[in-house]
């Protein structure tokens, strides 16, 4: 079959939509876990659109002899490295070398930086598709899923420092704190967070005497409801962080929050969390 990689068109939206919802849905439902996008395809379109406004030019997508659109890849170039996102190939194209040709063109794009991604351990496709092509995991994560009753989340305070909304002003400090604690640049995801005016995302601060110490943003969309990225510098703050966020923007939702495995701390008040909400809503 002959296959050929393109720059997505802008009227490909919908189609590559439709592929990224029954690609990842068919990995969930193959795998007895139910669909991970139950909303119409449509709300998968959200990922074309802001990797559309973050990174234009960098969305390649697999067509087919017929032109179908077989498979797609965000591409994130950044100051210290090249990130991969959502990788999807067709159902109908499994196994023909889809994927691999797309990472080709990550590391052929990527030139000397390193290429980044974020990858499911239960996924073992995806896994086995990254080793093969050279990739190691170097951080592990649990994804946690925090039902948020609908009149609002309080958690004590830890700490002398409080929580707020971040500002423009509060730039150079959040990109100092991720050069700091993740080794990464990424300037325009930053400003694309602190610039949103949809009110899909939002940024916190923590602070302490004017001193900025760990930072956390978060999604609130039907296809992906999300805290993080974020960094901070000691899990108390990770907590102060996390508790505001879910209180101002999560309300009433259940959303998921990806906690570095070797923090054994923060999981373990974070799994008391679930199980508290878990129980509450089991007593309405
Ligand atoms: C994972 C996925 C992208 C692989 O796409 P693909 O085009 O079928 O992959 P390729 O044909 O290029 O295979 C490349 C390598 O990946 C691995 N792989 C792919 N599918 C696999 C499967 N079902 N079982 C085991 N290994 C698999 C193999 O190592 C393969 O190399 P090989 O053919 O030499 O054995 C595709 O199955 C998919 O879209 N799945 C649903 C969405 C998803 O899980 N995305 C990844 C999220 S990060």
């Amino acid at each position: 079959m002959d296959i050929w990689l393109q720059v997505a068109q802008a009227g490909d939206r919908s189609e590559i939509a439709t592929l990224i919802q029954r690609s990842t849905n068919a990995w969930y439902q193959r795998h007895g876990l139910g669909a991970i996008f139950p909303a119409e395809a449509e709300s998968c379109g959200l990922f074309v659109d802001v990797y559309q406004q973050l990174d234009a030019g960098y969305h390649w997508v697999a067509r087919d002899e017929q032109g179908v659109i077989c498979g797609s890849c965000f591409f994130h170039p950044r100051e210290t490295h090249l990130g991969l996102g959502i990788m999807n190939v067709h159902p109908d194209y499994f196994g023909k070398g889809i994927a691999s040709r797309l990472l080709a063109k990550a590391e052929e794009l990527a030139g000397d930086l390193p290429v980044r991604l974020l990858s499911s351990a239960l996924n073992l496709d995806s896994y086995s598709l990254y080793h093969r092509a050279g990739f190691t995991p170097y951080a592990i994560y649990q994804d946690m899923a925090i039902p948020v009753p609908a009149q609002g989340f309080t958690f004590p305070r830890l700490t002398q420092g409080r929580v707020r909304r971040a500002q423009l002003a509060d730039r150079p400090a959040i990109l100092q704190l991720e050069r700091e604690l993740l080794g990464i640049e990424r300037q325009c995801d930053i400003d694309y967070f602190l610039n949103d005016t949809s009110g899909l995302w939002r940024v916190a601060v923590w602070e302490q005497d004017g001193r900025i110490g760990g930072y956390l943003a978060s999604v609130a969309h039907p296809a992906s409801r999300m805290l993080g990225p974020g960094c901070c510098y000691r899990e108390e703050i990770a907590l102060e962080l996390l508790s505001w966020m879910l209180d101002h923007h999560h309300r009433g939702t259940t959303p998921v929050v990806l906690v570095p495995a070797q923090r054994s701390a923060l999981s373990q008040v974070l799994l008391r969390w679930g199980d508290g909400f878990v129980n509450y809503i089991l007593h309405r």
